[in-house]
């Protein structure tokens, strides 16, 4: 099937190459030149494990290619997946300018039926909005679909994305479920058609009405965040009263009803996806006139949690930080990738800035978007590795949980440390072994 991906970021990509690699024929296609320079030249813009062999083998194949060209990508997919951006608008709304924008293209430029499948997450509504913006185009130039005939048709699905990032393309090959919201049976056949080879081992895909598929993908992300924010508000809880939260998760992970996945304790979550989902469909709530009082309180936990390490370590040293150095592990918003949109490791160091203080980071692979974002200063260095961040450092900070962190060589860290501290910000270690080694160590909710 030719297919063609609007839009070649952490979605777009590694859909695109996982459709290619079972036989289509995808044209990716992005407006950022440097992003599809760099994919025509055999490269990969984004940190995604996997991912570039599979791209390579598939523009090998000649099944995947990448474009700026709009019209090129139109005329290709019979398929359109919409994969762009939508970031947060002033207001918490989701910022739909370039949905539209790919919209408005098609319309523009189709010449033939189309089915435009939108990826992004998106409001309920959008897909009105979409079908509205490509009909205005199809209207400005005399194509409208008439009963005589003439015009020319289309068809807007919803098809939702529920990848993770570090695990993208794992969780495109076998997904839980494909979610497709349509009213329309030629698309669902299409979409059916697309999807048939994941379908193999059993039915994953679910058609429902357009509405309900938008509004999944938000339920989706608005309910894994309300069980970190819950969790983080009883670790906050466990500290007051001498409990440890890591006991607390075990026990209430083990109930079958509750399970253990996404209930753990740290600094906040952050990322491309919680913080702006949960904001937009807070302000659908306002829009309908049902203000969700839940997600609001999972948004203000979140704030304060990403403050917590930054508490901790000012509660520890003093509100001035003024010559003070921390070696800071994980820049990344989480393991597996180089995202760094929303992460609390830019609180965190921001905080330890206005504060004075200076900072050595080292991540795997986020450190060089991190460079992109604060660009060359003083107050921030980087370690080529977890341990050559350490030196002079007046205590350790972990933020982000990636593997390499998980086991340190406890001596290596005390003795480069200039005092042997450490701010777990992801519960990584057992405090009692930690404390047994001399290390000072305060963990998220286990202050005991
Ligand atoms: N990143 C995730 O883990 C994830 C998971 C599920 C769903 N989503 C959703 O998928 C969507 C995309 O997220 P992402 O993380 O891939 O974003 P991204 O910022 O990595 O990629 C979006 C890309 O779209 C391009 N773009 C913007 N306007 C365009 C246009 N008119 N035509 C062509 N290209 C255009 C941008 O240049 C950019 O490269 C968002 O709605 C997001 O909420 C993301």
């Amino acid at each position: 099937m030719k297919i063609t991906v609007i839009g070649s970021g952490y979605v777009g990509l590694v859909s695109g190459a996982c459709l290619a690699d079972l036989g289509n024929n995808v044209l990716c296609l992005d407006v950022d030149p440097r992003k599809i320079a760099i994919l025509q030249q055999g490269g990969v813009p984004i940190y995604e494990p996997g991912l570039d062999q599979v791209i390579q083998r598939n523009v090998a194949a000649g099944r995947l290619r990448f474009t700026t060209d709009v019209a090129e990508s139109v005329a290709h997919g019979l398929i359109q997946m919409i994969a762009v951006g939508t970031p947060s608008g002033e207001d918490g709304s989701a910022d739909l300018q370039y949905v539209v924008a790919a919209a408005r293209a098609i319309g523009r430029a189709m010449t033939e039926y189309k089915v435009i499948a939108d990826k992004s997450t998106v409001p309920v509504g959008t897909a009105d909005k979409v079908r509205a913006a490509i009909q205005e185009e199809l209207d400005a130039r005399g194509l409208s679909h008439s009963p005589a005939g003439k015009g020319l048709e289309f068809s807007v699905v919803s098809n939702p994305e529920f990848l993770k990032e570090g695990a993208a393309i794992d969780d495109f090959n076998r997904p839980d479920r494909i979610v497709i919201g349509a009213d329309d049976e030629r698309a669902v056949k299409l979409m059916r058609d697309m999807y048939a080879p994941f379908q193999r081992n059993h039915d994953r895909l679910m058609v429902m009405d357009i509405k309900s598929a938008e509004l999944t993908k938000y339920a989706a992300n608005a309910m894994l965040a309300t069980r970190i924010s819950f969790m983080n508000e009883l670790a906050n809880l466990a500290e007051k009263v001498g409990a440890d939260i890591e006991h607390v998760r075990k026990g209430i992970g083990s109930d079958q009803r509750i399970g253990y996945h996404f209930l753990y304790a740290g600094c906040g979550y952050g990322g491309s996806c919680f913080p702006k989902d949960i904001r937009a469909l807070q302000r659908t709530g306002e829009d309908f006139g049902l203000p969700l009082k839940i997600l609001q309180a999972v948004e203000d936990v979140n704030h304060a949690q990403k403050n917590v390490l930054l508490q901790k370590i000012t509660a520890r040293f003093g509100n001035d930080l003024k010559g003070k150095h921390f070696a800071l592990w994980g820049l990344a918003f989480k393991p597996g990738t180089d995202d760094m949109r929303d992460a609390t490791s830019r609180v965190v160091m921001e905080g330890l800035w206005a504060k004075g203080a200076t900072v050595t980071a080292h991540d795997p692979v986020a450190m060089k978007e991190t460079q992109h974002i604060y660009g060359e200063r003083a107050d921030l260095r980087y370690a080529e590795t977890p341990l050559d961040a350490l030196p002079d450092a007046d205590a350790l900070i972990i933020v982000t949980e990636w593997k390499a962190f998980k086991s340190p060589d406890f001596d290596a860290v005390k003795s480069r440390l200039k005092q042997p501290v450490i701010f777990d910000g992801r519960n990584l270690f057992e405090p009692s072994s930690v404390q047994e080694q001399g290390i000072e160590y305060h963990g998220i909710g286990r202050e005991i």
